[in-house]
């Protein structure tokens, strides 16, 4: 908010008495009775009202200076100073005058996520790129789109782009499977989530056996499909009425052009008083389990 420039525009016109101002709200303020000293309290609650006329002067030099934009600047809602422009993933103002959480920076358009709607959620204007292709860092870092490289550039000298697309890297693992314990006859699924550029295959495997999961095996299945985020490809392996045959460590394997990487987990499998004893010992072991995913990554 601008009041501050206001304020100072203000006391600078009531010094120079012999100006005259058009549509000055203070326009009907006798200008010889008013003191030299002007009470700033008194002016802040007269300009609490919005009113356009605030706008009429703009003094460039008056303007704070807007430092450490990161996304560039935008000028307030007189159209007068510059200031910082709002972040991917800030809430902005819809109408194009920055009146109250303001205007998004470079590169950057405040759009309402439909998707809100679905979860429930009250949509609340953001600012998104405008660009939605990834670039590579020359720090070796994939930057899912331009404005978040600016943003990562602003703060690292010297960082440039080194190619449109994803840095080529061989496969990572954003999300390996987690330790399972379950009873026999019940059914359980790892999951492993990779990101890579060029794309990769993922194939699971029990280690001590060369086999490519599911085989054969019917009680067995996997499910591999892309996401959850661009470049990303997730995959699951799932086993039904789980005997005692089926304990041991599993291995997600992901492998692309430039090489591969594994992630393992170790499946559990408990008899029916096994598992009442594991599930009341490990209550609080397992509800406190974190299941929380980091989707939010800007670069890997
Ligand atoms: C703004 O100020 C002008 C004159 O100072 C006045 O005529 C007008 O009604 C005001 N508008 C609002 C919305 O307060
Ligand atoms: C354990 O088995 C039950 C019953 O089949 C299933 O609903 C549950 O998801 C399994 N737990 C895990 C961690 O896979
Ligand atoms: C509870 O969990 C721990 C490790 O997570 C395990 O060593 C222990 O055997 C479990 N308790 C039971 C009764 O299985």
């Amino acid at each position: 908010m601008p009041w501050g420039r206001v304020i100072l525009a203000l006391m600078v016109m009531s010094l120079r008495k012999t100006e005259t101002f058009p549509n000055n709200k203070f326009e009907d303020i006798e200008e010889d009775v008013q003191p030299p000293e002007f009470d700033l309290t008194l002016l802040e609650d007269e300009t609490d009202s919005k009113n356009t006329s605030e706008c009429d002067r703009c003094s460039p030099e008056l303007c704070p200076v807007a430092v450490g934009c990161r996304a560039g600047v935008v000028l307030d809602s007189c159209g007068c100073c510059s200031e910082c422009g709002n972040l991917e993933g800030q809430s902005c103002d819809l109408d194009s005058r920055n009146t109250f959480y303001g205007l998004c920076g470079s590169d950057l358009q405040c759009k309402i996520d439909i998707s809100d709607l679905g979860r429930g959620e009250v949509p609340e204007p953001q600012c998104v790129c405008k660009f939605q292709e990834a670039v590579c860092g020359s720090d070796g870092r994939t930057y899912m789109n331009i404005c978040q490289f600016k943003e990562a550039a602003f703060s690292t000298a010297g960082l440039s782009i080194k190619g449109n697309g994803p840095c080529q890297t061989v496969p990572l693992i954003k999300v390996p499977p987690h330790n399972i314990v379950n009873a026999t006859g019940s059914s359980m699924s790892f999951l492993c989530e990779v990101f890579a550029y060029p794309m990769a295959l993922i194939e699971w495997r029990k280690d001590g056996n060369d086999v490519i999961l599911p085989g054969d095996d019917p009680h067995i299945s996997v499910q591999s499909r892309g996401g959850p985020m661009k470049y990303e490809l997730s995959s699951w392996l799932q086993i039904e009425d789980l005997a005692p045959g089926d304990a041991g460590t599993y291995r997600c394997v992901a492998h692309n052009a430039l090489g591969s990487i594994s992630a393992s987990a170790v499946l559990g499998v408990l008899g029916p008083d096994e598992m009442a004893a594991y599930l009341s010992e490990n209550m609080s072991e397992m509800f406190g389990y974190d299941h929380s995913r980091d989707y939010d990554e800007d670069y890997y």
